[in-house]
């Protein structure tokens, strides 16, 4: 049965390959390079492991390497898999949701054990999933939560929405938005509407500073405050940046903007270039918020031009996420500490969330450099 449908598949593939001219997915048998260079983002020393392993194979399907965390990712479930005896096969989408959906089907095709998927659009890999489900393959869904399936078996994450409380409960402290007479500008760049995760973070975000808002506070001169006036489809810097651009342009020319509320690091960064460019300095450098703290953004923050992250410790959630590929495997129970939260429009998907911690000037050495995550030499330069 598994072998007639691999079958089924592979020429299934094939024929769309010729279809559309044979360009489009990259070859999904090629694995991308998933090594993070050794200087930038070195991978999780594999903790001693048992060989629970034994020879299986797990299939990871990644979103894209244009963000560093991804490949932190990627690299430290590797390591820790292979830690415990498993072959991993492990692709990254890059963003192009078709290819991730090809990229799966040629996993499924190669009979893998095990599917860890994080997904491009949560909602666009229902088909595939079925064809996992089909094959007796579980899925396990990575940091973002697989939607409108019931071929899930759990999820590895974070808080989300603790993540944008987390963000709004900064920038209310920094700014001492509970007692102040002052009032500040803010901007809002939230992330793409097809990842579960940006809705959540946006809803924890806005629990904390609507009431500011409301009060005048805080006031967005945009006007552009819901989730679907600031959302950024697949979560992209140029437009982020772009946004940043126009909001500058178009309602700060007489007053600076204060706070770029913004969900990830790569926002953060394209806030960066459009404040340059708009001719911001020390002297009026907004408050710039992110999540990940990616290498990029925490040797930002150390020089002052971004504010704060989200630390999202990888290491953490790829031995989460670990477990869980153990447990559907051997039949073992995985730690789960959410049962309630994410639903996923078909199940309630059994979930452990670790907690985000917000860094920035004042902890980054205890929590980044002390934590191993990052050297003092790597944020130094
Ligand atoms: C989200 C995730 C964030 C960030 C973003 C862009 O799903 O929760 O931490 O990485 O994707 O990659």
């Amino acid at each position: 049965m598994k072998k007639t449908l691999a079958l089924i598949l592979a020429l299934a593939m094939a024929l769309a390959l010729v279809a559309c001219g044979g360009n489009s997915a990259p070859a999904a048998t090629e694995a991308p390079k998933a090594e993070a260079p050794a200087a930038e983002a070195p991978a999780a020393e594999a903790p001693a492991a048992e060989n629970t392993g034994s020879g299986k194979t797990v299939g990871i399907a990644m979103p894209t390497q244009s963000s560093e965390r991804w490949i932190k990712d990627g690299a430290n479930m590797k390591s820790q898999l292979e830690a415990k005896g498993y072959n991993v096969i492990l692709q990254y989408g890059e963003d192009d949701v078709q290819a991730q959906v090809s990229q799966i089907e040629n996993m499924i095709a190669q009979q893998v054990d095990v599917l860890v998927i994080a997904a491009i659009d949560s909602g666009a890999l229902t088909g595939v999933e079925a064809q996992a489900k089909a094959a007796g393959i579980p899925i396990i869904a990575y940091d973002r939560l697989l939607m409108d399936t019931d071929a899930v078996s759990y999820y590895a994450s974070f808080d989300n929405e603790g993540v944008g409380r987390a963000i709004g409960e900064y920038i209310e402290k920094a700014k001492d938005l509970a007692n102040t007479t002052e009032t500040y500008t803010v901007e809002f760049f939230m992330g793409s509407p097809d990842d579960n995760n940006a809705v959540l973070l946006y809803n924890g975000l806005m629990k904390v500073l609507q009431p500011y808002l409301d009060k005048g506070t805080l006031v967005c001169k945009s006007g552009m405050t819901t989730f679907e006036q600031t959302c950024i489809l697949r979560w992209s810097q140029e437009e982020a940046q772009k946004r940043c651009e126009n909001y500058l342009a178009g309602f700060y020319a007489d007053e600076d903007l204060d706070i770029c509320a913004t969900a990830f690091d790569g926002f953060a960064y394209g806030c960066r270039s459009a404040l340059e460019g708009a001719g911001y300095t020390k002297d009026n450098w907004p408050l710039i918020t992110g999540q990940d703290a990616e290498l990029m953004a925490s040797k930002n923050i150390v020089s002052g031009v971004q504010t704060m992250s989200i630390y999202k410790d990888t290491r953490l959630l790829a031995e989460k996420c670990v477990t869980m590929v153990d447990a559907v495997l051997n039949g073992t129970e995985p730690e789960i500490n959410d049962t309630t939260t994410y639903d996923n429009h078909v199940l309630v998907v059994p979930s452990y969330l670790c907690t985000p911690v917000a860094v920035d000037q004042s902890n980054y050495e205890e929590i980044l450099i002390g934590g191993g995550y990052y050297t003092a030499e790597q944020l130094a330069g």
